[in-house]
């Protein structure tokens, strides 16, 4: 099949729904062979289905639990017998148990750990064979942008303490795996998704309104999950060959406005009735000639 990924394999985790089903359904729309997984058997063979209903090709380990290293491990000997070694591998699977800091349980704690750093340590560690023996490779692993601007939620609530820790994290593993898998002509990148519609985030809009998600935005909607699959696509292709140890924030603006959103026209009326003393108390003298 001809497109952007005419001729790779390419192995995508999580991909029972959201970002994960998008991006396996567009990376085999440009012509990849793509490998999935994720702990949902049922709604994973849906993807396996909607791939190949599309004159696709997809194949799926499930149930796969990635913070698992024996099942890791399974996983990536599965995508070799299926096509053979990879070219790029798509780190989107996670889940977090969301709490303010004194209320989080150890428990809770570990499951984020184990689910958004744990299996993509895993999963960064036990492609690299692959990559060797192929003689280099893609990863692009998915972050957020929890991991770098307030707490991640509309009203800063104070619900994600693991998870902003863990994204954050996530970016900085992937710079550090961009230096140390350099050698051998692999790229490893991150991206960052603002607030997409998902089955993990249904409910989030759904109890707050979309326009407390929307207000924060400099593009007034939800993101979509083919908006992160378009940019993974990117990230993940040839045009990208010249890209490694960056996190590519798609967010609809979230980050660059500081979680603020477009200019509020109240408050910058009130700044336009003192913009002439704002010029006065310039020094003289500095005008551009
Ligand atoms: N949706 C958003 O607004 C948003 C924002 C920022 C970042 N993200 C990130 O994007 C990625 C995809 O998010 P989504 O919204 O599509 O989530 P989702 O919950 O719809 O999909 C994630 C999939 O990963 C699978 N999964 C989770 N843990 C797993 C494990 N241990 N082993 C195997 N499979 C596992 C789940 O079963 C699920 O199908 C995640 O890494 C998420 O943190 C999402």
């Amino acid at each position: 099949m001809a497109g952007r990924l005419a001729g790779k394999i390419a192995l995508v985790t999580g991909t029972a729904g959201g970002q994960g089903r998008a991006a396996a359904l567009l990376f085999a729309a440009e012509g990849a062979k793509v490998i999935g997984c994720d702990l949902k058997v049922d709604n994973d063979r849906e993807t396996v289905e909607m791939v190949k209903a599309n004159g696709g090709e997809m194949v799926s380990m499930t149930p796969t639990d990635l913070s698992n290293e024996d099942q890791v491990k399974a996983l990536i000997d599965f995508a070799v017998e299926s096509y053979g070694d990879f070219d790029i591998v798509y780190n989107n699977a996670s889940a977090a148990r969301g709490a303010p800091v004194d209320e989080l349980t150890l428990e809770n704690w570990m499951f984020a750990l184990n689910n958004e750093l744990t299996n993509l340590f895993l999963m960064n560690k036990h492609v690299l064979p692959v990559f060797k023996r192929k003689g280099g490779g893609v990863i692009l692993n998915t972050a957020s942008i929890a991991g770098i601007v307030g707490a991640g939620t509309p009203g800063n609530a104070p619900v994600h303490f693991a998870h902003n820790i863990t994204k954050a994290g996530v970016i900085r593993m992937s710079q550090h795996l961009a230096i140390e898998y350099s050698p051998w002509n692999i790229r490893v990148n991150s991206i960052s998704p603002g607030v997409i519609l998902t089955p993990a985030t249904g409910f989030w809009v759904d109890a707050l309104g979309e326009d407390s998600f929307t207000d924060l935005l400099l593009i007034k909607r939800l993101g979509q999950p083919e908006d992160i699959a378009k940019a993974a696509l990117f990230l993940v292709s040839d045009d990208a060959s010249y890209i490694t140890g960056t996190d590519l924030v798609v967010d609809g603006g979230w980050v660059a406005s500081g979680g603020v959103g477009q200019p509020d026209p109240e408050i910058s009326s009130k700044f336009a009735s003192i913009l002439e003393t704002y010029r006065a108390a310039a020094p003289s003298g500095s005008a551009a000639s």
